[in-house]
């Protein structure tokens, strides 16, 4: 495969954003002319800001996995599509060619068929990063059936919530999860998560752990005796359905600022094409290139940059069911060097985390093969930044710092490999296509450079969110209708003298804990959930691995607690209600919280206590009881 998009100088990077902005239906067209189109599309975009309505290449036919499969046998049938790494490093790898994967995903495409899924169903994923998870979702996408991915790492109750908010009718999961040391019992907490639940109709296990199981009759089916009965069927085959461009691909659950998670909807031909074009320019990927992103399929790196991007583009994607630092802190330089890894993509937490363990787990690894490194998920600080630079990319490897979200689809601001300049802890500049600004409180544009404010997107780009799922008013209200006309990522954003972007940090109630966004309302809702609990109110505050802890201060009812224990419980209820990623780092209680005359916490405050920095905590004089905030002070010392 080559990819006549791919822009490999400069000057094709400023010619292509010239188009893309003066031009952006002819300049998507022409990209779109290189998949496969079950019928071409009448209109490249129709869009307004206000609804929202976003639709690209609307009238046209396709299916995702014709663009990530089929397309590609004549020529890579026999190449790699997906290598996979266990967890444990004797455990023999796998690696499935583009031929052994369409095989693959059409024998899952018939199991999921003959236990009724059909197109526009939803189908919930909920398994460890086996090979068998990519084959569950490009299954999903062969027939139509729209997965929604959750996260193994969250919690029964989590599942319910994004379960009933879905309507999903199809569950497919794993025995259980190997992760570091631990085996995460996950169908069990399928089962908890299905206590009461009414909608659910087929859960499919496939076995990974072996962990014992309790199957429900007549509605848990193992996966491998469900393959058997494919098998004994002859293996028919699973023509690609054929899907509009804006029926959804997927939902992926995500945090905001309220308590909620909502489903953000991807749909498939803009996704598609976005996906791929920043993959294909972003990494500057070349046929034949290893390509490893370190992400959870659960979250959108792992959907766009393990799956959909590299397996659109016909690229080797490699899958890792490990973690960094197990057994020891060499494992991502090991399997660098196992398979002779040309583009590693990871996040700032996992960098300084293995930056922390020093330089004696990289030492004698062979990481000459690398070409491009990549960083995702929170700003990276500089140190972590020369760190990864000069230890891992050995000082000639580019790093795209790249800046995007699960409602972007796709990468949206970052320099491209080599083609475009890198400067640390800057994401530079737009992908072609992409209009940011930023606007001041009142939603005016600053313009200009040396500038700072919230950072907006002008124009839509095909792979933007389109809905929230079951509820397209939350999806106006979140990101359409703060600033009239303009998309708000909720970040804030520096542009400074030479019109690099600089990404500053979340400006609204979103923590971003180890490159995962958590709103802290959830976790509040959660804490408040311990009956000892009158009210909460969490925050986040610099971490040196995690980017951001989580400081939550709690008003408890009665004295004489024993706290130590209390403390452990509000944890555990925190685990129970959400996961362990959301677990508070610091509980301080106390005896009241700093609101204003309405009711309102004034977090900056909260903030600043938390940061340990209580020099200057600006106006308190419109706090109901100012002396509150001494009180916390104290407490906090
Ligand atoms: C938020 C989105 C994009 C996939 C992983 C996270 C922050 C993301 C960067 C970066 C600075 C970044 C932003 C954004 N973020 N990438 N390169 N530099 N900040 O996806 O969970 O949707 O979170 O992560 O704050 O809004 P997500």
């Amino acid at each position: 495969m080559n990819y006549p998009y791919q822009l490999q100088s400069f000057e094709a990077y400023l010619a292509a954003y010239q188009k893309s902005i003066q031009d952006p239906e002819g300049f998507w067209a022409e990209v779109a002319e290189n998949f496969t189109w079950q019928k071409k599309w009448d209109r490249v975009l129709e869009w307004n800001f206000q609804d929202p309505k976003i639709e690209w290449f609307k009238g046209a036919q396709l299916n995702m996995t014709e663009n990530c499969l089929d397309r590609h046998l004549a020529t890579r049938g026999n190449e790699p599509a997906i290598i996979w790494e266990s967890n444990d490093p004797h455990e023999q790898h796998r690696v499935l060619t583009y031929q052994e994967l369409h095989f693959k995903v059409q024998q899952f495409a018939n199991v999921l068929l003959n236990n009724g899924v059909q197109k526009g169903d939803r189908v919930c994923i909920y398994m460890g990063m086996i090979p068998e998870l990519a084959i569950a979702t490009l299954a999903c996408a062969r027939i139509g059936a729209i997965h929604s991915v959750i996260f193994g790492g969250f919690s029964a109750q989590a599942i319910a919530d994004r379960l009933e908010d879905a309507g999903a009718e199809f569950i497919i999961t794993c025995d259980g999860a190997y992760r570091g040391a631990k085996a995460i019992a996950l169908k069990s907490v399928i089962d908890d998560a299905l206590v009461g639940n009414k909608t659910i109709k087929c859960v499919i296990v496939c076995t990974r752990t072996r962990t014992p199981v309790s199957m429900s009759k007549g509605r848990d089916v193992w996966w491998e005796d469900e393959i058997k009965k494919v098998e004994t069927m002859g293996n028919p085959k699973v023509e690609p359905a054929t899907i509009d461009a804006e029926d959804i691909l997927f939902i992926l659950y995500t945090s905001g600022s309220t308590g909620k998670p909502k489903g953000v909807v991807h749909t498939t031909a803009g996704y598609m094409v976005w996906t791929n074009y920043t993959f294909v320019n972003t990494f500057q990927y070349q046929p034949g290139q290893v390509h490893f992103c370190t992400a959870d399929i659960g979250w959108i790196t792992g959907h766009s940059y393990i799956i959909y991007g590299p397996l659109s583009a016909g690229a080797t994607t490699l899958m890792f069911e490990g973690v960094p630092t197990w057994p020891d802190a060499g494992r991502f330089w090991e399997v660098v060097e196992k398979f002779k890894v040309d583009i590693l993509y990871t996040a700032p937490t996992a960098i300084r985390s293995l930056m922390a363990c020093g330089l004696e787990p990289v030492k004698g690894k062979d990481l000459s093969s690398l070409k491009v490194l990549g960083s995702v998920g929170e700003p990276i600080n500089e140190e972590a930044w020369h760190w990864y630079n000069e230890h891992i990319g050995q000082n000639r490897c580019p790093i795209v710092d790249t800046w995007w979200q699960t409602e972007t689809g796709g990468v949206m601001i970052s320099n491209l490999a080599g083609i475009t300049p890198a400067k640390p802890s800057y994401a530079t500049l737009p992908l072609p296509g992409i209009q940011p600004c930023l606007v001041d409180e009142n939603g005016v544009e600053i313009e200009g450079n040396g500038v700072n404010g919230n950072l907006c997107i002008k124009f839509p780009w095909p792979g933007m969110i389109r809905s929230t799922y079951n509820d397209h008013e939350r999806c106006r209200q979140t990101y359409f209708s703060t600033y009239q006309n303009l998309y708000f990522t909720g970040d804030g954003c520096l542009r400074d003298e030479e019109g690099m972007y600089r990404i500053t940090g979340r400006v609204d109630d979103v923590l971003n804990v180890s490159g995962h966004r958590i709103g802290t309302a959830e976790v509040e809702n959660a804490i408040n959930m311990h009956a000892c609990v009158i009210e909460s109110a969490v925050v986040g505050y610099p971490h040196d691995i995690k980017g951001q802890g989580i400081f939550a201060y709690v008003i408890i009812e009665g004295k004489n607690q024993d706290l130590e224990s209390l403390q452990k419980e509000i944890i555990q209820k925190v685990n129970e209600v959400i996961g362990p990623i959301a677990k508070p780092d610091q509980i301080l209680f106390v005896p009241g919280l700093p609101k204003t005359r309405s009711g309102k916490i004034m977090r900056r405050i909260l903030r600043k206590i938390a940061e340990g920095d209580i020099s200057n905590l600006g106006d308190t004089s419109t706090l109901l009881d100012p002396s509150v905030v001494d009180q916390i002070i104290k407490l906090a010392r």
